[in-house]
């Protein structure tokens, strides 16, 4: 083991105010912290409380005013749009300083929400960034979310402005925002003063006169103005990330200690420092993107990568290995499933052999398990660590990892690692009791949570309480299912809720069932996730329908595919449903989606005993079949 890792574990378990304490010194403070750790609203706590902050200024104005104006910030590569720019630190500050400026104009002050449901175009940073600058609070939805998705976002934010792009670009065609935006701002009850639109060539918007402006022409107007000071305890964001229901849940982050969490990791995890080049292959609609396209690389005085495009077709699986020679790629970050879609189109890795990618050291790949066929394959071609790490919105940066900056111990493939210093993680059974090593239970992290993690949801500290500290008293409850081994590597195995991950995207099938049941035809239904060679995941429907329809299956199976699509977006990347005469229950009407999961997944299952009908469980075996799941079907025992 890495003898800096193992003190650096030491020093944060045994004394954490001192070990974060150390790590504040990373950032510019404009007033100095009181206190550490403020654990007076417990199980609510505050770190660094007293202290003010501008997390913008950490990003840019401490770099400029270090001389480092010259120096890339930001290298966004699009080719998609086959346009490429190096943004330095001294100019992405001075267009986030008049980007503030125009929305101070518009009203926006400290602690006002601001949406910003952008493609991956470099304006998206300036909008964090000129949010954070004010103090306001930015919540970035992702564009591959529809009305639905973003009307709730609007609710629950209830944002003085919304920032939009009139296009993203997926491979192939030209996805238009404004009428998804237009037509989620009329769901909505909440009403923006204003939106903004950034017009892209590829497809111009039509402004409402009054309401809508042209971004460039604001940002031209904009007077340039000073960082904000906030407390380090104000609000940063709110990410919006699924939960049980449809309902999502507004994870908060804070200035200060998120800040100070990022900063140490990039150092201390990556080993990125000012200088070197960072690339997590994300968007910025995930907290991937936040944390590591915006946030850590630009807090470390580091370059990112933003990237406009895919793993794979644009133009090719080589893209990956071309981007890391063009801008000499120390880490990189990605997502197994796009590892998964260079391997299936380029299986010898042939495209690596016209890159130079000798400047990478490690590639990092989190959100989802990182499958041992994937990671070795990665490792086999590209010759560097292939590192696994977990973690999750809500904690904003990794839970456990293998730490380059403090020395990599040995990888064990199929595990994301060891806890990372400042969380201590235990793997506990359903009364919340430890377990000894390699017994399966829920994944819990010991309160208090290191700074950087969710202080609370969004206007709901109560709610925050129940979902995530009160199953489990006195530690947060990850949502993850797995093991520890007896040196402190983590296995994680399984959800322990209904979420599942599609392509490294989470979302609830809840969600899915609530707009599915919404179809006027549809009695009930159930979702869960199948497991697929591409994505990890792919959500599979079945409907029942309402006594007395009579109309074409098929044609409401595309009705309810297409309204999934419409109101929750493509991403959900649902594509197979079937109708069914019941679904399968418990003598108490509960709907038995993990027997029907096991079913589809072709592992082995036992009927439950207390199903209602165990002939049903025929039916649905049946309809799987007929949707393509030809796994072994039979029931055990
Ligand atoms: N705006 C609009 N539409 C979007 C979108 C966006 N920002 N992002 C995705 N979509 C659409 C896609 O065009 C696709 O639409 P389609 O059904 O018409 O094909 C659908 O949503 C599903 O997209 P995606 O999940 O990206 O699947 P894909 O088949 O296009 O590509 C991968 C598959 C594996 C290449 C891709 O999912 C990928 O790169 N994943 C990496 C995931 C990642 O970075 N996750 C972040 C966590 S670290
Ligand atoms: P998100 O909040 O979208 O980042 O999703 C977080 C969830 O994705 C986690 O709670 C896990 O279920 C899953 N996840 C992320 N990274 C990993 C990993 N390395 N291994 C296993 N599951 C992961």
């Amino acid at each position: 083991m890495s003898d800096a890792f193992e003190q650096a574990v030491t020093w944060a378990n045994d004394d954490p105010e001192g070990f974060w304490r150390a790590a504040a010194g990373l950032v510019d403070w404009i007033t100095p912290f009181e206190q550490v750790l403020d654990r007076s609203r417990d199980p609510l706590v505050g770190w660094f409380t007293g202290g003010e902050v501008n997390t913008a200024a950490n990003c840019l104005d401490r770099h400029v005013a270090a001389g480092r104006g010259d120096m890339v910030a930001l290298y966004h590569d699009s080719p998609v749009t086959e346009s490429r720019a190096a943004i330095t630190y001294a100019e992405l500050l001075d267009r986030v300083a008049r980007f503030a400026g125009a929305l101070a104009d518009l009203g926006v002050r400290k602690g006002d929400r601001v949406i910003i449901y952008m493609p991956m175009v470099a304006e998206a940073a300036v909008a964090m960034l000129a949010c954070a600058r004010l103090g306001a609070i930015h919540s970035v939805v992702f564009g591959g979310f529809a009305s639905r998705e973003l009307a709730a976002r609007i609710d629950d934010a209830r944002p003085r402005v919304i920032l939009s792009a009139s296009c993203g670009i997926e491979p192939g065609r030209v996805v238009p925002y404004k009428p998804l935006l237009d037509e989620a701002i009329a769901q909505a009850d909440h009403k923006p003063d204003h939106v903004v639109i950034l017009e892209r060539p590829q497809a111009r918007a039509a402004l409402v006169e009054g309401r809508d402006l042209d971004w460039m022409e604001l940002e031209s107007r904009g007077i340039p103005v000073d960082p904000v000071p906030v407390a380090s305890t104000d609000p940063l964001y709110i990410l919006y990330t699924s939960g049980t229901t449809g309902q999502p849940k507004g994870i908060v982050r804070d200035n200060g200690g998120h800040m100070v969490a990022l900063a140490w990791s990039m150092r201390n995890i990556y080993g990125v420092e000012s200088g070197e080049t960072f690339w997590a292959a994300s968007d910025i609609g995930w907290v991937v993107g936040h944390s590591y396209i915006v946030y850590g690389p630009l807090l470390a005085g580091a370059s990112s990568v933003m990237f406009e495009g895919k793993p794979v077709g644009t133009p090719d699986a080589a893209t990956y290995w071309r981007l890391i020679d063009r801008y000499k790629v120390k880490v990189m970050f990605t997502a197994p499933t796009a590892l998964r879609a260079i391997k299936q189109q380029d299986p010898d890795c042939n495209g690596l052999k016209n890159f130079d990618i000798s400047a990478l050291k490690a590639l990092y790949v989190a959100g989802e398990r990182g499958d041992p066929d994937t990671i070795n394959w990665a490792h086999r071609h590209v010759g560097v660590p292939v590192i696994d790490h977990w973690w999750q919105t809500e904690t904003g940066w990794p839970i456990t990892a293998n730490c380059l900056g403090l020395g990599l111990y040995p990888v064990k493939v199929g595990s994301p690692g060891r806890a990372v210093p400042g969380y201590r993680v235990e793997v506990v059974n359903e009364s919340g009791v430890p377990q000894p090593p390699g017994t399966i239970g829920s994944i819990v992290v010991r309160l208090p949570l290191p700074p950087g993690c969710l202080p609370t949801l969004w206007g709901n500290d109560q709610a925050f309480i129940k979902k995530y500290l009160t199953d489990f008293p006195g530690y947060y409850k990850t949502g993850d299912a797995g093991y520890m081994d007896d040196e402190g590597y983590l296995f994680v195995m399984a959800r322990t809720d209904d979420i599942i991950n599609v392509a490294g995207h989470r979302l609830s099938t809840g969600a899915l069932e609530e707009v599915i049941g919404s179809h006027p035809d549809v009695a009930e239904c159930a979702v869960f996730g199948v497991t697929d060679s591409l994505k990890g995941q792919v959500p599979v429907g079945l409907l029942v329908l309402k006594a007395g329809v009579d109309r074409a299956e098929a044609e409401i199976v595309e009705e309810v595919i297409a309204q999934v699509r419409r109101e929750i977006g493509p991403v959900a990347a649902f594509r197979k449903a079937a109708v069914v005469r019941r679904l399968p229950k418990t003598r108490s009407g509960k709907i038995l989606r993990a027997t029907m999961q096991a079913q589809a997944n072709g592992q082995p299952y036992k009927i439950p005993a207390t199903i209602d009908d165990p002939a049903i469980l025929d039916e649905i075996r049946a309809t799987l079949l007929a949707l393509g799941f030809d796994g072994v079907l039979i029931p055990e025992g």
